[in-house]
């Protein structure tokens, strides 16, 4: 039988690069001595009142279809706390409701390109953007990472085409923690004018930025700022797939269109839920930024003194990249020789792109027994010259 041109784009190295991540859980529900820390899931629970009124819901029989763009409620409190995060005057109407950050993201690449045209990302990225913005049939384009892992912004100007209808990126960014600033923002606003360019700003970690804020092209040019965001990180919500597109009523109206064919609709009760998450916002971020950062200090100070090894702190979010050329291995033998000899799963920098190659990236979101261990054994690792005895490299 024959598939779709589709099931080509969407698979290949972003989709593979979670097959030892799946494995490692696999292994650990089985009860396996593993460790996970390739996944960013933090380790805390929602929020008790999210829960208790997802019950009550459910009790009171808000079991039935719910509206395509999402309830007028949550769309109102989403538009309400993004006003707040960026001070763009936004409303209801310029919310669609997803399931997630990564559907929101799924709906703006069918919404703004296609066939013919170019779309253009940062690495390093999360390893999701290939599939999904090349879902489309647009072609990504990869911008390269400077210093830092910063977007090398001189490479950005001359990947512009006439081609070219969007940019995507992630602030705070999916591995490195880079949060772009406003030098960075205001070339991209120029480019952006210049060639009439939609900018897609995937804000999914913008709650663990410091004070929960991050500099933003919102309110500067509403007219072609596409945000994107959902409860997963900011209170440990991510199995709720709660999560929102917000951009001009136009793309809105069209994207409530998309969620029709998609969705039809997601649950009322989660909606609920997530307006009362909405309403303790501030806790939550609070809450999800002492924890990121008192674990992030652990892992760092566990991690200490390994020869060989560069952990790269991150400004915001919940992953550390590990440098791990100076042990002469790659972030990829690296990966597989750590969850071989001693079973702890991180993800390979490669899956992010070129200049993450040479890295690891770990969430450190996780519990303080396993980080603990999970410092041990990457010690233990490190000081067993893995790079004399590579697993399965190539
Ligand atoms: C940069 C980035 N975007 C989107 C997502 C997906 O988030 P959600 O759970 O809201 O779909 C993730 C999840 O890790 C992410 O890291």
């Amino acid at each position: 039988m024959r598939f779709s041109a589709l099931t080509q784009r969407i698979g290949g190295d972003g989709a593979d690069a979670w097959l030892t991540h799946y494995e490692a859980v696999a292994a650990r529900e089985r009860g396996e001595d593993v460790i996970v820390l390739s996944v960013g899931d933090p380790d805390l629970d929602t929020p008790a009142p999210v829960v208790e009124r997802a019950i009550a819901q459910l009790r009171g029989g808000d079991t039935h279809y719910a509206p395509a763009a999402g309830r007028p409620a949550v769309r109102a409190a989403i538009a309400r706390g993004h006003a707040a995060r960026c001070g763009q005057a936004v409303s209801g109407a310029n919310v669609v409701y997803f399931a997630g950050a990564q559907n929101a993201l799924f709906a703006a690449s069918l919404l703004l390109a296609g066939p013919g045209d170019e779309v253009v990302t940062f690495e390093p990225m999360y390893p999701t953007y290939p599939a999904t913005l090349e879902a489309s049939g647009a072609r990504l384009v990869r911008a390269p990472a400077g210093p830092g892992f910063r977007p090398d912004m001189k490479a950005l100007a001359g990947l512009i085409t006439a081609r070219t209808r969007a940019l995507f990126w992630a602030s705070p960014n999916n591995p490195s923690g880079v949060v772009l600033d406003d030098r960075e923002l205001g070339v991209i606003g120029e480019l952006a004018q210049r060639h009439d360019l939609w900018l897609v700003i995937d804000e999914v970690y913008a709650g663990l930025a410091p004070g929960g804020r991050i500099p933003s092209l919102a309110a500067r040019l509403p007219e072609r700022v596409v945000t994107l965001g959902s409860l997963s990180k900011s209170h440990a919500m991510t199995g709720w797939r709660a999560g929102w597109l917000i951009g001009p009523e136009e793309l809105a109206r069209r994207a409530e269109l998309l969620a029709m064919c998609m969705l039809f609709g997601l649950p009322g009760f989660v909606q609920e839920a997530a307006i009362a998450a909405l309403a303790g916002a501030a806790e939550a971020e609070a809450r999800i930024r002492e924890f990121c950062r008192a674990r992030q200090a652990r892992f760092a100070a566990g991690l200490h003194g390994i020869a060989g090894l560069e952990p790269i702190a991150p400004q915001a979010g919940m992953f550390m990249l590990l440098d791990v050329t100076g042990l002469g291995l790659s972030g990829a033998e690296f990966a597989r020789g750590l969850y071989a000899s001693q079973q702890v799963s991180v993800m390979d920098g490669a899956a992010f792109g070129r200049a993450t190659a040479g890295c690891v990236r770990v969430c450190f979101a996780t519990d303080e027994a396993a980080l603990d261990a999970a410092c041990t054994r990457i010690r233990r690792y490190c000081a067993s010259e893995p790079s004399a005895t590579r697993v399965g490299s190539g």
